[in-house]
């Protein structure tokens, strides 16, 4: 038996117990445990805080701790030996009702004489199949039961990604955690929503009144969000991959929350219902496919093939012969609504391409009448000059750009930028995305996860292109040599627009 131990934690609010299903799991070593050491470190939690950490391996606490140790960094292990009795490790065996009976007293047992009084929060972290049925037990045994009254002994789960694999799945997983949770009971995470650059989004937007008015049709020409990654499959991840793909591993959840965040209205407040509230609106005005010709004309699929030196997806292990699974997909979507009819939004993402980055860029129109125009200068200023870019990954900032004439007799035109970096102004690195969530879900702060309305409407967007991509008359996904820039008909997609997608940073 244990109680909550004196560590560097906040003691304003009453203490809380994070309980993590899959505790010998990847995510739990590689993001979660540092995650919640880092906040314990850095003293962000408002509250003493306990890991239950929950797997069906029979292992006792000192050999879990001590797994976990290696995978913390030289700032974390300095504090390990102050935070590590804090973690203990419950094995669930086979997950009867009597293993969930005992889990249920043993968390008694560890918050001694605090657990009337004690939060729990509850996070997945397991396969996206178990979801359910662990929810389902957890209520069994009445371990989901919060009063709404009261702001402490409240209940939360984190549910990890991917939330369902299309609209109907997501729907029934809605439904089943809806019979035994409230809706702000229910965290379903993003880690994009946790970076930094993301947030900021809302911040740059809102919080300066110079680019507001011109965020719009009238001023816009084309948006382009990209997500590109120069990594193959990891090992061990084809498996999930393979049933996956790029538009349902990307699209259905960080692309289009990116998408969300630079399409959506003011919210009222940035309290949980009026950010997502104003991202389901984007969602609903987000169009669907009409047709199998409307995908193909505004949707184009790819998977990498081998070059002399990179294996192409269908040698890499673990992915079926002949496979069709599209390791790139780049996407003209069309948003309904007065702000943005009539202004194409680009979506790329892929693997094994010759650059790792994530960026948003907005296009701006050309000017109404160029002054300039000659022989020397149409090839600089038939090209948008003023763009924004919103650097994600792996740099951090902002950068605008914009026409000034080279210094000389001709009318030449020379593309110059504005730019700001993060690491530049603000010392030391950003926190990272799992860090900012897990403090968020123990504080209840549910800005920065999905609604469940959200991830259907995302769901619903998807499998408008799959429908097409099903289509028995449907062409194949294109190739790209591994290492490029995706395949060219990517390019096509840019129709009617100046110039094509973006080359990104570094
Ligand atoms: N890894 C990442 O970087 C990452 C990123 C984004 C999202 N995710 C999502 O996070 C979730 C976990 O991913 P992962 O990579 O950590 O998976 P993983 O390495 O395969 O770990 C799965 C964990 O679940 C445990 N488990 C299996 N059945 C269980 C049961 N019935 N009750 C309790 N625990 C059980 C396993 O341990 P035992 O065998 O000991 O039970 C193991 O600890 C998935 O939904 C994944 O999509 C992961």
């Amino acid at each position: 038996m244990s109680s909550f131990l004196p560590f560097s934690t906040g003691t304003r609010l009453p203490p809380c117990q994070i309980v993590i299903f899959g505790a010998t799991g990847d995510l739990t070593a590689r993001k979660l445990i540092p995650a919640v050491v880092d906040n314990a470190r850095l003293q962000a939690f408002p509250m003493p805080v306990q890991v239950i950490g929950v797997a069906r391996t029979a292992q006792d606490t000192e050999t879990f701790r001590n797994q976990l140790q290696a995978w913390l960094n030289p700032e974390q292990r300095a504090v390990w030996a102050e935070f590590a009795p804090n973690i203990h490790y419950f094995s669930i065996g086979s997950g009867t009702p009597q293993d969930y009976a005992d889990l249920k007293q043993e968390l008694e047992d560890l918050a001694g004489p605090a657990a009337p009084e004690c939060g729990r929060l509850f996070y997945l972290a397991l396969a996206p199949a178990l979801f359910a049925p662990t929810v389902e037990k957890l209520a069994a045994h009445s371990m989901l039961v919060d009063d709404q009254l009261r702001v402490d002994a409240w209940r939360r789960v984190v549910i990890e990604k991917p939330f369902g694999t299309d609209l109907g799945t997501a729907q029934w997983l809605n439904l089943t955690l809806r019979k035994y949770l409230r809706e702000d009971q229910i965290y379903r995470i993003d880690h994009y929503l946790g970076k930094e650059t993301v947030q900021n989004l809302l911040s740059f937007r809102f919080q300066n009144a110079i680019f507001e008015p011109l965020w719009n049709r009238q001023h816009i020409e084309s948006v382009e969000i990209s997500v590109c990654e120069t990594l193959g499959m990891e090992s061990g991840r084809a498996g999930y991959y393979d049933t996956s793909g790029a538009l349902r591993d990307m699209v259905a959840n960080h692309m289009l929350q990116l998408l969300c965040l630079t399409a959506m209205e003011a919210p009222g407040s940035l309290d949980a219902d009026s950010v997502r509230g104003e991202k389901f609106k984007v969602l609903s005005a987000l169009e669907s496919f009409r047709d199998s010709q409307d995908v193909w004309d505004n949707v184009v699929r790819g998977q990498y093939v081998s070059t002399p030196n990179l294996k192409g997806y269908s040698e890499e292990q673990g992915v079926p012969p002949r496979s069709q699974t599209e390791t790139y997909v780049a996407i003209r979507a069309r948003i309904h609504n007065w702000r943005w009819n009539g202004v194409p939004f680009f979506l790329r993402t892929g693997k094994r391409l010759n650059r790792r980055f994530s960026e948003i860029v907005v296009h701006f129109r050309v000017p109404p009448v160029d002054l300039f125009s000659g022989p020397l200068a149409a090839d600089v200023c038939r090209l948008r000059p003023n763009s924004l870019t919103l650097k994600i990954q792996p740099q951090e900032g902002m950068q605008l750009s914009f026409l000034v004439k080279q210094p000389g007799a001709k009318p030449i035109m020379r593309q110059a930028t504005l730019g700001f970096d993060y690491k530049d102004l603000f010392a030391g690195d950003t926190t990272p995305a799992y860090q900012r969530l897990l403090l968020d879900a123990t504080m209840g702060q549910a800005t920065l996860f999905i609604r469940g309305d959200e991830a259907e409407a995302a769901w619903r967007f998807c499998d408008s292109v799959r429908a097409g991509w099903q289509d028995p008359e449907a062409p194949p996904p294109f190739t790209y040599p591994a290492g490029s820039d995706g395949p060219l008909q990517a390019a096509d997609l840019f129709r009617g627009c100046e110039g094509t997608w973006s080359a990104g940073h570094e």
